[in-house]
């Protein structure tokens, strides 16, 4: 039996429980000062405040700073072949994104990379990726297919996810996006491909339990709403759960579609109506926003106050991918979901921790410092919640800390 004790901690801050929080539940975070958590063989077995009771086992000091679950990030385009840095001048003269995609650019030049990356080359690239987000204190993550588009190379692409979730220690959640965008030798033959999805690539990713998740990309000239349905619906039939990129531009359906289908979650929702907004509400649908893509794409933000006034719970997320957001920092996201959201700082360290892996289907394993879960946690260069969400720029991250295993010390000092 392994065990760690982590004690003198300044500011122990979590969500609590094994469900998505919604309204104002969202903003009630377990706060504790002078606390100690006890993990054994990498589940947590107790905490508490004042002296810890336990006096055998490896130990670990917290030096008085700030501690919360591992962060959990629960969109990303993790594997993909190249980046599009060529792309910066073009938004800079203010090519809009889905001009870039109509003239083959943008997702599509990232599918013509992706297809000819070997599966080992990927893994690299993407193990890589893990680490640098296992660095900004994110410690269990989903990743998407959908730069593949065939049957081959959309496999290949959940391949690596697997091989990931196995030897890295970050935890990997596959989800099969398929529906990224029809690949070009489908372009005059959208029904084909549709066909393909559908019947071929949903049945077989399910039957070798490729994923647990379907994703469309419900857009203007991408997937229609009621193309969508039709796919989303194959996976649910094939036990692929729902997730949606809605409203990330145009809001052409995918909010309300979202709640119709009891989708586990709806993502980026930019500029979602109050009817998407109410429709998600019923539907318990997890409101899975991006904020960082907003600030990439310079585009508005999501109406999340309003969400959370309707009752539908929070997640954010990274959306990491080579185009309309390369970057994995969550503490980034978190700062955005203060200042463009106004969601407070505890309502956004819920929505990186419990609320996300709610919307990955793991809240009963991570996301909040609770009995039996998961021992991940975050020790961070901060003395509290509010400093972490307030300082700009910083890695604020001293020592992430997963399955009760410390994995870097970045500072002992700072
Ligand atoms: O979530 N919107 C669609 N998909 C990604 C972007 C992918 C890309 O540009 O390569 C997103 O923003
Ligand atoms: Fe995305």
């Amino acid at each position: 039996m392994s065990s760690l004790l982590i004690h003198n901690i300044g500011m122990l801050a979590s969500p609590e429980g094994c469900e998505a929080r919604r309204g104002a539940d969202q903003g009630k975070i377990r706060l504790l000062e002078n606390a100690w958590i006890y993990t054994e063989d990498g589940q947590i077995i107790s905490y508490g405040t004042g002296n810890p009771p336990i006096t055998f086992g490896e130990k670990l000091d917290a030096g008085g700073k700030l501690v919360t679950p591992g962060l959990v990030d629960a969109h990303t385009h993790l594997i993909f072949g190249g980046w599009r840095q060529n792309e910066l001048a073009m938004k800079i003269r203010n090519v809009p994104y889905l001009e870039i995609l109509a003239a083959g650019g943008g997702i599509l030049s990232t599918v013509k990379a992706t297809r000819a990356a070997s599966e080992e080359a990927l893994f690299r690239k993407a193990s890589a990726a893990l680490d640098e987000m296992m660095a900004f204190g994110t410690t269990t993550c989903e990743a998407k297919s959908g730069y593949g588009l065939n049957v081959d190379d959309e496999l290949k692409q959940l391949r690596v996810i697997g091989k990931l979730n196995k030897e890295h220690p970050m935890n990997v959640v596959a989800t099969f996006m398929g529906a990224h965008a029809v690949p070009p030798e489908y372009k005059e033959n959208r029904e084909g491909y549709l066909k393909l999805l559908c019947d071929e690539l949903i049945p077989t990713v399910a039957s070798k339990k490729l994923a647990k998740f379907c994703d469309v990309f419900c857009e203007t000239g991408v997937f229609t709403a009621e193309e969508s349905r039709r796919i989303l619906e194959a996976g649910k039939e094939a036990g692929l759960l729902p997730k949606i990129h809605a409203d990330e531009i145009d809001p052409i359906g995918g909010s309300v579609l979202a709640g119709e289908l009891g989708a586990v979650s709806a993502e980026h929702l930019i500029v979602c109506t109050d009817e998407g907004i109410q429709s998600m509400a019923q539907g318990g649908t997890i409101a899975c926003l991006l904020p960082a893509t907003s600030f990439y794409l310079n585009s508005t933000y999501a109406p999340a106050r309003r969400m959370i006034e309707a009752g539908v719970p929070v997640a954010m997320a990274s959306d990491f991918n080579p185009g309309s957001c390369p970057c994995l920092n969550l503490q980034l996201v978190m700062n955005l979901g203060c200042l463009k959201y106004r969601m407070t700082p505890e309502e956004v360290l819920t929505a990186v921790t419990l609320n996300a892996a709610a919307a990955i289907g793991m809240e009963n394993r991570v996301g909040s410092i609770d009995r039996v879960k998961q021992a991940d946690f975050v020790i961070w260069n901060a003395p509290d919640l509010n400093y972490l969400c307030y300082r700009l720029g910083s890695n604020l991250v001293d020592c992430v800390i997963k399955k009760g295993v410390a994995q870097t010390r970045f500072s002992m000092s700072r």
